[in-house]
């Protein structure tokens, strides 16, 4: 009987040495089939997120489409606040090529200046996707896809909606432009459309342009400024909602009436803003959809797993006039 155990025990050994081997290949062809490193068909992808900061209440719905979308998709999310610097977002990017993530993205603060940590993402292997904002690298291949709004689209809408709405106006109409974060996309493409669209008539005069940074505490410091210098002001433009509601307390403060003695188109219509339309203090939004998370996630394991993407995915979306608010207020998400 001793004997036996004994004999018995190497076969055994031998058995679960072979089990072990067989799981292993077993795993190993799960590897080759997702395009994953190190792991099974089980394993997370890791995707490492460098937001812009916390400067608006789009931002804080994009953070929050992001985060819940990775979840539902069973994406590992590794999340940074860049706090609106172009310097903390390198950094997190370089982190996140030490960490070797299997996705980057990120929404850049500004336009310029990426091509040196883009070339380290694609040196170390790691796919990047731009979301929200573009960066101007003339070298398409440093990231594959940008998923986002046309911002230029946006700054034309809204500037087509004043030349409609300024046709009976008698004699110049005044504006005044609260710009977006100075260098980024969104400021940039929003002016260049704007200005385009405002072109077709000459009466519509931008007198006064400056960056209020897309927060509220920017709008309303640089409104202030706006209404000391010029006694006429008929119209803002502001770069987005934010700057708008920040707006509306220097307007206040002046003793104007918001909506009715200066008119103020806005961009992005969340939640606030698209009261302050409803409420008849702004006059019109062209939206900007914070809401990017799914489709993000999409496009990670898209790329995650080598499949092709377009280039250029576009968000889809609208504008809003004061009644459009009104009956959109009750169901919008954000
Ligand atoms: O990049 C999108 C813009 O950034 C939004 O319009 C603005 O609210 C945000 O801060």
């Amino acid at each position: 009987m001793r004997n036996m155990q004994m004999s018995l025990a190497p076969r055994r050994a031998v058995a679960a040495l072979a089990a072990l081997l067989l799981a292993g290949s077993v795993a190993a062809c799960g590897n080759s089939d997702t395009g994953s490193e190190g792991g099974g068909d089980n394993e997370k992808i890791v995707m490492g997120f460098s937001q812009v900061g916390a400067e608006s209440g789009w931002r804080t719905a994009n953070s929050t489409s992001v985060k819940e979308a990775a979840a539902e998709a069973g994406i590992e999310l590794k999340f940074d606040d860049a706090q609106q610097k172009q310097e903390n977002q390198i950094k997190a990017i370089r982190n996140y090529i030490q960490q070797k993530v299997d996705v980057i993205a990120f929404s850049p603060v500004v336009e310029s200046g990426w091509d040196t940590v883009l070339k380290e993402a694609k040196d170390a292997g790691i796919p990047v996707i731009l979301t929200d904002r573009a960066v101007d690298s003339a070298d398409k291949s440093l990231y594959k896809t940008f998923l986002g709004s046309d911002f230029v689209k946006e700054g034309r809408l809204s500037g087509e909606w004043l030349v409609e709405n300024s046709k009976d106006a008698t004699g110049d109409v005044n504006i005044v432009e609260l710009q977006g974060t100075t260098g980024s996309a969104p400021a940039n493409d929003r002016k260049e459309g704007f200005a385009a669209a405002i072109a077709a008539d000459p009466k519509l005069k931008v007198i006064a342009s400056q960056s209020g940074d897309f927060t509220r505490a920017g709008g309303k410091q640089v409104m202030e400024q706006f209404l000391k210098a010029h006694p006429k002001i008929d119209v803002l433009f502001a770069h987005n909602d934010d700057m708008g509601l920040g707006a509306l307390e220097a307007i206040t403060a002046a003793g104007k009436t918001p909506g009715k003695d200066i008119t103020i188109i806005t961009i992005d219509a969340v939640k606030d803003g698209m009261q302050a339309l409803a409420d008849g203090k702004f006059n019109f939004i062209a939206e900007c959809s914070p809401l990017l998370g799914p489709q993000l996630m999409e496009l990670a394991k898209k790329v995650h797993a080598g499949e092709e993407v377009p280039a250029r995915v576009e968000t889809e979306e609208t504008t809003f006039t004061q009644e459009q608010a009104k009956a959109a207020l009750p169901t919008r998400k954000y």
